[in-house]
This record gives C-alpha cells, sequence and structure tokens, in this order.
C-alpha cells in the first residue's frame, strides 16, 4: 500500500526530535531512512507504527488519514533493533502473537504461522525458546512475527545492528528476497549506507530531523544535494571556496584551484576518496602540473590503501586507491582530481 507523510513534526518537551519530514512512497517499494544516530529516524518511524503520535503533520496509508489511529489498529509489522522476542513463549508461539489479537481460527494460525516460519527459512525451530536461537535466527522469528500479519507495512528499525558483520550480510540478502518477493511496503532505518543503498528503491537522508535528500541510491552518491549526504554518503571530501569573478575557476580554501566544465553557483566542491589520484612526483610529467601533498597516514585494508594527505595549506584530504602502489607516510607526492567527477554543491 502507498504510505504518504505530511510534514511530520514531533517534539518531546523541548527537543525537536522530526522538524517537518514530508515523502510518498509507492505501495511494493523499500525505502530507507538514513541518517547518524540521534536525526530522528526511530521517532519518525514509530509515529507511522503508532506508537508515537505528531506533534503535528498528517500520515496516509492508501489515502486514509491514520495520523491518530491506535497502533493495533494500522496493520503495520515492526522489526526492532533488539528482537524483542517473547522470552517465556516459543518460536512458534512469538510468531503466532499477532494472529491471536485479531481472532484467527486454529486452523489458519497454524498454516500462517508455519508459512511464515518457512518465508524466513526457520521450518522446524517452531519449539525453540528464543534463548536457545542464535541472534541471526532471532532476528529471524521477529521478522516472521511482523510478516504473519499479512501487513500493509513492514517497518525495520536497525534490525541488522546488533549482528556480527557476516551474518549482517547475510540477514540484508534475505531482507531482500523476502520483501521483494511479497512485494511489501518497507520503511527500513538505518545509519549504514552500504545497508540503505543495497536494500532500498529510494533512499531519504536525514539530517537533524530533516530529510536532507531523497533520492534512487545511485542519485544519492553521484549527485549529492548537500555537503551533509556527500559527506555522509561516501565519505566525499567536502572543498568550501568560491568561484574566480574572472573565470571558471573554483577556488578551494585549502589553496587548490579546480575547473569547472559548468557556469552556475557553487559554494563547495565534492569529491570522494577513490576519484582522487596521488602519483610519484618522479612520474609527474612538466606539462601536467599537479598539486602537492604529503602522506600523513597510509592505512592498509587488503583490497586497498586509504590515505590522509595534506595540502600545502595544511588541510587533510582522504584518497583511496587500489593496494597495489603504495606511498610511505611522510612521503611528498603528487595529487590530482578526476575532473569529470567533481560534484559542485550550493548549499
Ligand atoms: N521519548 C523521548 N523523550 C525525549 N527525547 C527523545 C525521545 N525519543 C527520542 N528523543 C530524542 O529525539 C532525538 C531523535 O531520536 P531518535 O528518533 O531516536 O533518533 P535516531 O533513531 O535517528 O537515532 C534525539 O535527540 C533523542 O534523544
Ligand atoms: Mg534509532
Amino acid at each position: 500500500m502507498d504510505l504518504k507523510v505530511q510534514s511530520l513534526h514531533k517534539s518531546f518537551g523541548e527537543i525537536e526530535a522530526v522538524r517537518g519530514i514530508s515523502f510518498e512512497l509507492k505501495a511494493g517499494h523499500v525505502l530507507s531512512l538514513l541518517g547518524p544516530s540521534g536525526c530522528g529516524k526511530t521517532t519518525t518511524l514509530r509515529m507511522i507504527a503508532g506508537l508515537e503520535f505528531p506533534t503535528s503533520g498528517r500520515i496516509f496509508i492508501d489515502d486514509r488519514d491514520i495520523t491518530n489511529l491506535a497502533a493495533r489498529k494500522r496493520n503495520i509489522g515492526m522489526v526492532f533493533q533488539s528482537y524483542a522476542l517473547f522470552p517465556h513463549l516459543s518460536a512458534f508461539e512469538n510468531i503466532a502473537f499477532g494472529l491471536d489479537t485479531r481472532q484467527v481460527n486454529r486452523a489458519d494460525r497454524e498454516r500462517r504461522v508455519k508459512q511464515a516460519l518457512d518465508i524466513v527459512r526457520m521450518t522446524g525451530f517452531e519449539n525453540r525458546m528464543p534463548r536457545l536461537l542464535s541472534g541471526g535466527q532471532q532476528q529471524r522469528i521477529a521478522l516472521a512475527r511482523a510478516l504473519v500479519i499479512e501487513p500493509d507495512l513492514l517497518l525495520l528499525d536497525e534490525p541488522l545492528s546488533a549482528l556480527d558483520s557476516k551474518l549482517r550480510e547475510e540477514m540484508r540478502e534475505e531482507i531482500h528476497r523476502i520483501v521483494r518477493e511479497l512485494e511489501i511496503t518497507t520503511v527500513f532505518v538505518t545509519h549504514d549506507q552500504s545497508e540503505a543503498l543495497v536494500l532500498s528503491d529510494v533512499v531519504a537522508v536525514m539530517n537533524a530531523g530533516l530529510i536532507d535528500q531523497m533520492d534512487t541510491p545511485q542519485q544519492i552518491y553521484r549527485a549529492p544535494a548537500t555537503s551533509f549526504v556527500a559527506d555522509f554518503i561516501g565519505g566525499a571530501n567536502v572543498l568550501t571556496g568560491h568561484r574566480d569573478p574572472e573565470g571558471g575557476l573554483f577556488v578551494c580554501d585549502v589553496g587548490i584551484n579546480l575547473l569547472l566544465s559548468e557556469n552556475g553557483p557553487a559554494t563547495a566542491i565534492a569529491i570522494r576518496p577513490e576519484d582522487i589520484e596521488l602519483t610519484e612526483l618522479r612520474e609527474e610529467v612538466e606539462s601536467e602540473p599537479r598539486d602537492r601533498v604529503k602522506i600523513l597516514r597510509a592505512r592498509f585494508l587488503g583490497n586497498r590503501f586509504e590515505y590522509t594527505v595534506s595540502t600545502e595549506t595544511g588541510h587533510s584530504l582522504v584518497v583511496r586507491s587500489d593496494s597495489h602502489v603504495a606511498h610511505r607516510e611522510g612521503q611528498t607526492v603528487g595529487m590530482r582530481f578526476r575532473a569529470d567527477r567533481l560534484i559542485v554543491l550550493t548549499n
């Protein structure tokens, strides 16, 4: 079902947790709310679930206004970071819980729980108590419990963050498979950019109670709308500066001049760490002058190196390159930006 959120605000006393959020999510699509801790993701999700009521603004499911509807009257499935399984109920009873408040007959109850177990690949575990299940298995049961009610909307609040990295990737793929198979409208909350990029049709990047940008994962990465988004997604270097009134040059405060292909306003340039090239000075040809930087820190990450370099003005930049050429800490090297990868920011 379609979800529509209009100018949602939520204050807790003095704290404005959500400061005016609007978006529309088409039926069957997956939206990620992505942002750092404290930016208002959980509060937004809880308002959609009916666990919290907005200070102002409206929420619609398929044009039905549910803003003030009690949580139990919304047909919404929710999965929490902490799993929140009932410890004294078996896996089966945990999953059946949502059905028991909905007066489903015995045969249907059995059938639907088994089906949900099958979807999350936990058939055979129905009699296990939660404490005898691993973190990943508990998360699958929590997901089955949310799915068994055949919800209009699935809400997932950082469902993977309690899992170790291998399991996290596996569960991420499972969630992807399940929401695509069931074509269920899903809002996924995370602070992890790779989860958001991989899982969603649309990503809304949140910053201090507002959405900075809402777009497809590729657009968010390629054309970040603000410095915050550029930095938060992919850790771009954001270089503030001004246009040289004379011509096409952008004069960065870090002492580098960049030639921009387009005219128009520019307050900063973002460049991703992988779009900066470092070269040994002796390889430099006279016709192609480069800026010089000093390697402050070289981190070997297996498949690549990540360098922190210092410009002549003493500003730091982050550069990533493949691991076949290594530069040493303390070395001075040439630096070049890939001109076609410069991202012009206007705010
Ligand atoms: N029940 C509450 N009472 C007071 N402040 C709250 C409450 N819930 C959230 N907040 C505050 O609202 C802001 C947003 O919180 P939250 O939505 O949990 O962020 P996120 O999920 O993005 O980490 C934070 O500053 C948080 O401390
Ligand atoms: Mg949260």
